[in-house]
């Protein structure tokens, strides 16, 4: 299969969607020229095109795009091409209102934005193939071609006819019988029994909460569906250029798709990333995309979007301070990214986004944002070469799953505070913050490699990764989980115990009786820290230790965090200090280090190879001990023991 090297040659990937159907011809002269400078070599095109190619049914338009793909080619610059397939024409709704996709509420989504497609729609899906086999058949031979780019951001869900007989097809294959499927939703409770297939549909709006067995699986089927939309048509271009990579983006730490499944799917793994310039966790939130998607990719994964400056999709949109897209860039590249990409090349004036950034913003050549992408440029391009090794292994591995996530994420929980990406970034950002570098894995993955293995929370386990989990421990790994893991199993039914025995007895759990979850503002003390969002009252097992205690209040003296020899189980999440402190405490105990000794707060180091990455992601200056002498390969500066970094200063060193 090809992969990401195929298209990057050696090369770090950098530019982003190019949007020229909105623009003038004369404009794309200048866009080549003002690419060129900034050493831009790939663009995406056609993401959002379909209306063009495709204006009326069945007919082409491709005279334009001919002449662009020709403009990128004579300018070296390479094209990763887009399937429209993510933005139908009006014309297909109103000739085809199956197409749409219907909310719970029954009402359709109608075109005039984006995204409304019904993934089950027949004749979606008929179009969707004609104009992608068109596509492959008539660029499929073109020179500039060096990925395909299959729609763009798989997230519609569909409640609608057409969905439903989908989803009764789905769940004829996965249960085979009524039985088998009442068995598994439980529908002996509330009067639920389905005594024909026709009866079922998808979980539509209800008088109150709804079977959650049924809206599990819908979350399984929507993803699987999307998938189907997606593999038809990489299949289709796959045949037409089996040479040529083929990617999908996915949007970070999103629920609506399981992304381990679908990375198996493709040839690169692409995320879209667009941390908020102003959130203090910033660089942590990036990071953790980061390690998620290079986990999935298991080697170079590519930077499908970002923005050089403000988005526009939050309440306040702030743009990026001088040097913070270069450094967020950087630690992409520093965590395995062979491509840094960006929404989009020149900021659009007309349409719902307008007013979000491109790497050509409205004050044009003369302004900052381009000004920065330029610099950054010469900067990707002279360090591109160095950069190969695209995946240093670490010792620690974090555990994610999006059906543990979908199970947990349920109506009916015992509190709506606990949020399943909230945990994992709380967790993630405690390694982070102690210099502990980190992969992501799924908990039926071979764990054997890591040293440490990191549980935020995995509500629901199949007996499979319960028994990975096990053996993982049994082989000498040391094991740490948070809170409400291996309460269910694959269909969302509790547990015997409220937790699974086999892991209650790996942690040194006799009893769990009962939760105290903690409300927003609320916290336990514990010894040395406090605990928020979540308590139990958990009676430890003869072999557990209880490393620190509930104080006061209902749960005084029991067991806050317990741990029986490797296996360490924290029932709170720690405020983030003692998180931290935990966890650095639990890894220097495994045998994981960080990845520099000494680096202050805020500063972030990251191997890639023989390669250390040094970020300062604060605004004052820094002085960081790297041990040895290296040549920074950004500024070709010799660095003995010592480096200062300046605000948002990044070194590349080299041995
Ligand atoms: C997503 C989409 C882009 C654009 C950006 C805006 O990533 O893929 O088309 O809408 O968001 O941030």
């Amino acid at each position: 299969m090809p992969g990401l090297d195929d298209a990057t040659r050696g090369r770090i990937l950098y530019g982003g969607d190019y949007n020229p159907e909105q623009w003038p011809e004369e404009t794309w002269l200048d866009d080549v020229r003002l690419m060129k400078d900034a050493r831009v070599n790939s663009v995406t095109l056609g993401v959002f095109s379909w209306a063009k190619l495709e204006p009326r049914p069945g007919e082409r338009d491709f005279g334009w795009l001919d002449r662009l793909m020709d403009l990128m080619h004579d300018n070296g610059i390479g094209v990763v091409l887009a399937t429209p397939t993510a933005s139908p024409p009006p014309w297909m709704g109103h000739l085809h209102p199956d197409t749409l996709p219907v909310d719970q509420d029954g009402r359709t989504e109608w075109w005039g934005g984006r995204q409304h497609f019904s993934h089950s729609s027949a004749a979606y899906r008929h179009y969707a193939a004609a104009i992608t086999g068109d596509l492959a058949a008539r660029y499929g031979g073109h020179p500039a071609l060096t990925m395909w780019h299959i729609n763009n951001e798989y997230c519609t869900y569909d409640w609608s006819d057409e969905a439903a007989a989908r989803f009764r097809g789905w769940l004829q294959d996965r249960y085979g019988t009524l039985d088998a499927l009442n068995e598994a939703w439980g529908t002996a409770f509330w009067s639920q029994g389905y005594g024909d297939w026709a009866e079922i549909h998808t979980p539509r709006h209800a008088h109150y909460l709804k079977n959650p067995g049924q809206v599990l699986d819908f979350k399984r089927f929507t993803s699987d569906m999307l998938l189907e939309c997606y593999v038809a048509e990489r299949d289709l271009v796959r045949r037409a250029t089996p040479h040529i990579p083929v990617t999908t983006n996915f949007m970070p730490l999103w629920i609506g798709q399981d992304a381990w499944r679908w990375a198996e799917e493709e040839d690169v793994v692409s995320v879209d990333l667009y941390p908020d310039p102003r959130d203090p966790f910033g660089a942590q939130n990036g990071a953790l995309v980061q390690d998620m998607t290079r986990s999935q990719a298991r080697g170079p994964w590519m930077l499908m979007e970002q923005a050089a400056g403000p988005v526009n999709w939050r309440g306040v949109n702030h743009p990026k301070p001088r040097g913070l897209n270069r450094l967020w860039s950087l630690q992409a590249v520093a965590r395995g990214a062979d491509a840094v990409c960006y929404f989009q090349w020149r900021q659009s004036r007309q349409g719902a986004e307008k007013f979000h950034s491109g790497m050509v913003s409205h004050a044009g050549e003369e302004g900052r944002t381009y000004q920065e992408v330029k610099q950054l440029g010469a900067e990707l391009a002279r360090i591109g070469e160095e950069v190969t090794d695209s995946h240093t292994p670490n010792d620690i591995a974090v555990l994610h799953d999006w059906h543990a996530w979908w199970a947990g994420a349920q109506d009916g929980r015992l509190s709506t505070q606990v949020d399943h990406p909230d945990l994992v970034k709380a967790w993630h950002r405690a390694l982070w913050e102690a210099h502990l570098a980190t992969d992501f894995a799924h908990p039926e993955h071979d764990l054997s490699a890591y040293k440490l293995v990191v549980v935020p929370q995995l509500y629901a386990l199949t007996d499979a990764a319960i028994e990975n989990l096990l053996a993982y421990v049994r082989g000498g790994g040391t094991l740490v989980s948070g809170f409400l893991t291996g309460v269910a199993d694959e269909d969302d039914r509790v547990r015997a115990g409220g937790m699974d025995g086999r892991l209650r007895e790996l942690f040194g759990i006799r009893t769990l009786h009962e939760w105290w979850p903690l409300d927003a503002g609320e916290y336990v003390e514990c010894d040395a820290f406090r605990g928020t969002l979540w308590s139990e009252e958990i009676e430890k097992s003869e072999a557990g230790e209880v490393e620190a205690a509930y104080k006061g209040g209902e749960l005084d003296g029991l067991p806050a965090v317990l741990r029986k020899g490797r296996a360490w189980y924290v029932s709170t999440l720690p405020e983030p200090d003692a998180m931290r402190d935990l966890l650095a405490r639990i890894a220097v105990g495994a045998g994981a280090r960080p990845v520099l000794d000494a680096l202050p707060a805020g500063v972030e180091a990251v191997r890639r190879g023989d390669l250390l990455f040094v970020l300062n992601h604060g605004r004052e200056s820094v002085t960081v001990e790297v041990p040895g002498a290296h040549r920074d390969l950004l500024t070709g500066a010799t660095v003995q023991d010592e480096l200062t970094l300046g605000r948002y200063g990044v070194a590349v060193l080299k041995p």
